[in-house]
């Protein structure tokens, strides 16, 4: 595997790989990697000749007073793990490299109206800084296919509408959530918590699963099954910031009759915010 700070090193390879009409794959992360990072990986590697990962605590999706400084960073871990799993090159750049003028600066790609809504209406910004980076990231890379994960549903979503809007002709693969083995979505962020709050963690999913349990019930009154699901997420000890049943496709609040939903939450617990979500099909 070889590794890369600058835009240069990087386009020097990529080009090569398409000299030489290779299909390449890519897999945005900001480190801190696990086992649902690897996954992400081995689905690249389904359908690319080669894998570039990269590595970028991206500024501009952090707000004020978020975890910006304290997101795990460990370069050579991440480095031995993402070669272990055969990747062909790492871009790990400083953020000079990414924003020259400085991300408060730079110029951003905003998708509005879902941007806004769900995580969006509690972290302002975040999902501009998302929009953001993996524009650029596709720009630098040119990679045929990418890999994200649907943990992140709402950041899924958006990217699909940056990559449609922007034309970019890159195929955009969510892969289902990485789970734990008590159902706990697996996340960077989970290091943030205590031996009691992990262990309490799994009934994020569970209470989740509950709500979706009653969503084919005749009648079922979607807003007093999110009230439930937040007074259950309470009750446990945590810090909701909203329980919501959307549609799947455009998360926009679903109504009796939609077929296709998915129940999203985000909570916090100690001192990590934790997401999650559940489709949910008719
Ligand atoms: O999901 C993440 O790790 C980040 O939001 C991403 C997509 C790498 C952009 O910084």
């Amino acid at each position: 595997m070889q590794t890369v700070n600058t835009v240069k090193e990087l386009k020097h390879w990529v080009g090569r790989w398409r000299r030489d009409d290779m299909r390449v794959g890519l897999v945005p992360t900001m480190g801190g990697l696990h086992e649902a990072h690897l996954r992400l990986v081995d689905a690249a590697f389904h359908s690319a000749d080669r894998v570039v990962a990269t590595v970028f605590v991206n500024p501009m999706q952090f707000g004020e007073g978020e975890d910006f400084n304290a997101y795990p960073r460990d370069l050579d871990q991440d480095a031995a793990l993402l070669e272990e799993r055969g990747v062909h090159l790492l871009f790990a750049p400083p953020v000079s490299e990414i924003y020259p003028s400085g991300a408060a600066a730079s110029t951003r790609v905003t998708v509005p109206g879902i941007s806004d809504i769900l995580c969006g209406a509690f972290r302002p910004g975040h999902f501009t800084g998302v929009a953001t980076v993996v524009a650029k990231l596709f720009n630098l890379v040119r990679p045929d296919m990418a890999v994200f994960g649907e943990k992140d549903y709402q950041q899924l979503a958006v990217i699909r509408r940056v990559t449609v809007d922007l034309n970019f002709p890159v195929e955009v693969v969510g892969l289902p959530t990485v789970r734990e083995a008590d159902g706990l979505a697996m996340s960077s962020r989970n290091r943030y918590l205590s031996a009691e709050e992990r262990r309490r963690a799994p009934r994020l999913q569970q209470i989740l699963q509950e709500t979706a349990a009653q969503l084919g019930r005749p009648g079922a009154d979607f807003r007093s099954l999110e009230a439930s699901a937040t007074r259950g997420l309470e009750a446990e000890g945590f810090r909701p910031d909203y329980v919501s049943i959307r549609r799947a496709g455009d998360l926009q609040p679903a109504a009796a009759g939609d077929r296709d939903l998915v129940v999203l939450a985000a909570a916090w617990l100690g001192r990590a915010r934790l997401i999650d979500n559940l489709p949910w099909s008719a």
